[in-house]
This record gives structure tokens, sequence and C-alpha cells, in this order.
């Protein structure tokens, strides 16, 4: 099920039914629109111009298209800012950010909240049971742009309120938060400060909070749109269109409010921008396919986050906003598109339609050219929904042989207290994510405390506040876990766990950190495991244990400890030790180990092997013999797929 992104508003309406009609043409079933149009449908205060908008989901939806209606408010217009000056969002410096791009509001802002829900109430009165409306898209890319985090007056006040909600009264947060330290203690909560601008570093507790309060707010403005949505648009579905890694705010709990999770895949900006980190020799390999992890890496997250998923917006050519834009090498924009149904996309759709030849984004490319023609990206769409056509259904797919526990709050910790420039949890993950695709795994996307009854194999990257929930969890699984260093590291309020890390998790593990050391780049620790000497930077840990280390540091204290079905590693490892490590338990699992060639992955779908090619060589694929291929062959060209029974 293929989709675009489209904006009535860029065009004269003379274009509409042609556009509309060759959208159908073309295979597309979905057309999101309006997410940007706030100050089309409300020019002035309380004037709306509804004529175009009825006339555009009219065109598009008689054409037999499904229109997906966004929210506009990520898009306050200039009149409401200039009317409501407290709606702006303020950076960490404390500077109020000004009109003139966009998501220049706070989610805290009171003003805000009342105008997104008339704007939102008004859209969905009018739109709500529209038969060609067959779903929403909550503002865009909540978080965008670093706008999670607001440091302004509207933020402080409710900021306090949250703090007063959490603790009740202000003795119990100066204890938790330690505030006896410095003479931090308040006397009350009007006399808490927002943490930016301090003279060296704030309490890491106030910090922690902080973060966790700003998260807050996106789910609570979340969802005071999707009540309206759903009070006046029954029966249809809700999205929201997340981004490439962005964990400001806990994309799990918002999602809960949502039936579909969305988001937006451009591989070739975040692998140039270090979305998720790429080697600059990777960066220039993969310079026109991005990373071969680096959508896979979004496809699984997002699955995790919510089990019906969409790519909202899937890069069609350059882009316009990364270090570089290169143009995608042939056959990329069908890989990718392909790539997100292997891993149970329920709908990809194109960013954009056409190319909008001013402003911002005038060098993004879009499906077609500015001067109205098809661009090449368009004819490689072409080509895979006529594949699609011809292809049966795919099957659904099944839980994944690998959980990988990843935790939104793990990475607040981190980017507050990293004790160590290299500790960034999103680089943690990632190094385990490749790891166990180069090995030829599938991997799920799970939150901490919920079942992995389903795993044979679970790894937590790390997870420095153990929860109950989380360790029932662990407890209950059958398979077999591997916690990553600092897990059980912390208290709720940031302390160092009583009785010393790994804290909770020495139910499970008789081992007992006794110090920790960040160590600086090129510094290497040396790590015997399997015969083999190893490298570890970055991080290591010092453990008093009754067992016997399965590896050791070469000083003779112990790096890797297994007990029973768990396992810990006391250090910050490499992707080759990983890939040796995980294999080596794969492997004793029975799980489908395949290490793969650079650039090949693979993805199941039930009984549906599908082989990517990120390389600019031609690979065999690890295809049973006698295999039946349903697309491609068992030699898959670069930038190709081969898609086969196995
Ligand atoms: C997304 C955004 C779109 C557009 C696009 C350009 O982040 O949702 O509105 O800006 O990027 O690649």
């Amino acid at each position: 099920m293929l989709g675009v992104c489209y904006y009535p508003e860029h065009w004269p309406r003379e274009r509409w039914a042609e556009d509309a009609a060759r959208m159908r043409e073309l295979g597309l079933r979905y057309v999101r629109i309006g997410e940007f149009a706030w100050s089309r449908i409300e020019p002035e205060p309380e004037r709306l111009e509804w004529a175009w908008l009825d006339e555009a989901i009219e065109t598009l939806g008689q054409a037999g298209l499904k229109v997906v209606l966004g929210t506009p408010t990520a898009t306050p217009p200039k009149w409401l800012v200039d009317r409501y000056p407290e709606v702006l969002g303020y950076d960490i410096y404390g500077r109020p950010r000004r009109f003139g791009s966009r998501r220049h509001y706070t989610f805290s802002s009171r003003a805000y909240r009342e105008q997104a829900r008339r704007i939102v109430t008004l859209l969905a009165q009018r739109y709500g049971q529209n038969p060609y409306v067959a779903g929403w898209q909550t503002d865009n890319e909540y978080g965008c742009h670093d706008t999670t985090r607001s440091y302004g007056p509207e933020d402080l006040r409710a900021f306090r309120l949250w703090l007063e909600e959490r603790y009740g009264q202000i003795e119990v947060l100066n204890e938790a938060w330690g505030n006896v330290f410095w003479s931090m203690v308040y006397r009350s909560f009007d006399e808490v400060e927002l943490p930016n601008q301090t003279v060296t570093e704030a309490n890491p507790a106030h910090w922690l909070d902080f973060y966790r309060f700003s998260s807050d707010q996106v789910v609570a403005f979340n969802r005071m749109q999707v009540e309206i949505l759903r009070a006046h648009a029954p029966g249809r579905f809700i999205l929201h269109n997340f981004m490439g890694y962005t964990p400001d705010f806990d994309h799990f709990k918002l999602a809960k409010d949502l039936d579909i999770a969305g988001w937006d895949s451009y591989p070739l900006g975040f692998t140039d921008m270090d979305v998720l980190p790429c080697s600059e020799e990777e960066k220039r390999r993969y310079a026109r396919t991005g990373h071969p992890d680096m959508a896979a890496f979004h496809h699984d997250l997002y699955r995790g986050v919510k089990p019906r998923w969409w790519v909202v917006e899937q890069q069609p050519g350059p882009v316009n906003w990364a270090h570089h834009n290169p143009s995608p090498a042939p056959g990329m924009v069908r890989l990718w598109t392909w790539e997100a149904f292997a891993h149970g996309a329920e709908v990809v759709s194109y960013f954009r339609w056409r190319q909008f030849p001013k402003a911002q984004e005038q060098f993004h490319a879009g499906l077609n050219r500015p001067d109205f023609l098809p661009d090449v990206g368009f004819f490689e769409v072409q080509r895979l929904a006529r594949e699609l056509a011809a292809l049966p259904p795919l099957p659904p797919s099944d839980p994944a042989p690998v959980a990988l526990v990843f935790d939104y709050e793990a990475d607040w910790v981190y980017r507050i207290q990293p004790q160590g420039q290299g500790f960034v949890y999103r680089d943690l993950v990632w190094r385990f994510y490749q790891a166990l695709r180069r090995l030829g795994l599938d991997v799920d996307f799970v939150p901490p405390g919920a079942s992995l009854r389903a795993y044979k194999l679970v790894v937590v990257p790390s997870l420095p506040i153990l929860r109950e929930e989380a360790l029932a969890a662990f407890q209950e699984a059958p398979g077999v876990l591997v916690f990553g260093p600092r897990t059980g590291s912390k208290t709720e309020s940031l302390g160092i766990s009583p009785g010393l890390p790994p804290g909770p998790l020495q139910a499970l593990l008789p081992i007992r950190v006794t110090r920790v050391e960040s160590l600086r780049p090129g510094l290497w620790e040396r790590v015997e495991w399997a015969g083999r000497d190893w490298q570890a930077g970055v991080w290591r840990e010092w453990i008093e244990s009754p067992l016997l280390p399965e590896a050791r540091f070469a000083d003779g204290r112990g790096a890797l400890y297994h007990h029973q079905r768990y396992g810990y590693l006391a250090f910050w490892p490499e992707l080759d030790f990983l890939q040796s490590y995980l294999g080596q338990l794969a492997g004793q699992l029975g799980l489908p180990v395949h290490p793969l060639p650079e650039g090949l992955r693979l993805r199941r779908r039930g009984g549906v092997v599908f082989a990517f090619n990120y390389s600019d060589r031609p690979q065999p694929v690890p295809a049973p013999r006698g295999a039946r291929f349903l697309l491609g062959g068992p030699v898959v060209a670069p930038y190709d797929i081969s898609v086969f029974e196995g």
C-alpha cells in the first residue's frame, strides 16, 4: 500500500484533479495533506476559509484516494504568535524562538493548548465524518528542530506544577534529589527553577525530572488532540509521524494514544548527519544508499512502538537538509520501500508529490519535478507498484528470534550524566543492533517491562533505572538475557543504586560493581575472551563476585559474567566483539545465524525471506537449494532485492 504527501495549497486548483488522477495511475492509495496549512485555513483570527480544503479533499477523494488529514499545529500563523507571544518556545540559553520557520511553540503554553484545541476541534467537526478522510495525523514530527524541551516562563510554571504533583511536598523532592548537597534546598515548589543556565552543572536529578516533564508535556499535548479527533471522527485511524532517532520524549508512552506509529525515513540524510553514527568510511560508502541498518533500525523500533506502523514520509531523491545531499543510487527508492514492507510496514508514503521551487525545501526532490514532469523516484515507484500488485499478499511478521530492550529514559540518563564523553546510549544500542543484523538475525524492539516470553535471546544494551516490572519480565523470560554496562546502576532519582550497581539485577546475577571508569578515545583495555584479545574503550567496571568470569581484562579482573540464563558485560563492547559473542550465543540457542557480507541484509516475514543489497557488487543470497523466488534470483544485483520462500 503506497501513499504520498501532497500540499494542494502550493499548487493552482486547476492542477489538483490531474495530480490526483496521476497519483491513482501510479498506484498510490493514500494522500496526506494539510499539516502545515493553518494560515490558509484561518488567514485571520476566527475567519475560516474552508472552501479550498473542501474542494481539495473532494477532488482527491473522488479520484479514489484516501485522505490522511494533518492537524496544522506544527505551524501556528503569524497573527497567532503576535496575539499570544507566550506560545513561543525558548532555547536552552533562555532566548525566545522567532516566527519564520516552524515548530515555534512550546507544549506548555496554556494559550497554545487553547488555540490548538480550537483549530483541531474545528477541523474535526468539519471533516471527522467526511467519507474521503480515512485517518488523521496529529501535528508533525514532535520534537523536530530540538523543540521538546523549552526554557521559558510558561515551561517553568508548568514544571513546578508537575513537580508538585509528583512529590507532594517539597521536603520529599529535596530528599530525592539530594539537595542538601551544595545547599540547593528549596522551601517551596515556587522556588524551583529550570535546570538551564546554572553556573556549573545542575543537579542531575533536577535535569532528569525536567526531561521527564518535557516528555509528558508532548504526550499530553498529543492526547488532547487525539481526544478531540476520537470524539468527532469515529472509526478513523490516528497516527503521528515520528522521526529518525529523536529520543527526547517517550514514544512508547505517546503511542498508547495512537492507532498507528508513523515515521519519516530519510536514509541518506540520516547517514550523512549521524542520526545513528557512521564512520567517515561508511558515510562515503553508503552516501547514495544509506547505511544498510539505518532504515531497518527505525522500522524495528517503530514496530515495537506500535504493531501497526507506516512510513509516512519516504525519501524520494536528494533532500535539502543534510550536510551533503547526494542523489540516491538507482533503485534505492524501490529498495527502501520493499525493505519497509519486509519489516512489516502497512503503508509507505513518499515525501512529496512534487518539488516546490520556493522557500526552505526548494532543493528537496519529490516524485515529480517542479516543471511538472515525473522525476526519477516516480519511475521507481511505478515499477514497485507493479511488483506489489503481482505478488501474493505478504504473510504477517512473526516475533523475531531476538528482542532488544529499548528505553527512552536510558537515553536521558546518559545524556545528563555520561560520566565519560563516549557513553552515548544511542551508540550502544546501535552497536547491538548492527551486530545482530550482520548475523542475519531479525530483531524486535521491546520496552522495559513488556513480556519477553516469545524470545530465545534478549539483549539489554543498558537499563540504568531498573524498575520492578522490568525485573519481573527478565525473571519470567525463558530465553538467554545479556545485559550491558550500567544496567541497574541508578535509582529513580539518579542516585547510585543502594547496595551498589547493578542494584535490583543482583537478584539475577551475584555481581557488584565497586568502581567504574571512563576512558578517553584511544585508551583501550584488553579483554581476553574465547582465546582471543578484544579491545574495550569508553567504559569499564570493576566487579566483585563469587562467579568465575567468562572473560577477563588484562589486569585479571572479570569483564564478562554468566549466571544461569543471565549474562553481564562489564565494559563498553566493540562491534566485532558483540558480533562474535552474540553469534556464539545465538548459535548455541539454535537461532538462524547467517553472517552476512558487507552491505547485504536479510529480513523474514513469515516464510518469506527478503534480501537487500546495499553494496555496489552482485551478491549471492543465502537461499536454500531449490528455493522459489518471488522476486529477483539467487544473486542479487547492486541496489536490488531478492525475495524467496525459505
Ligand atoms: C520531515 C518533515 C517534512 C519535511 C521533510 C523534508 O522532517 O516532516 O515536513 O520537512 O522532513 O525532508
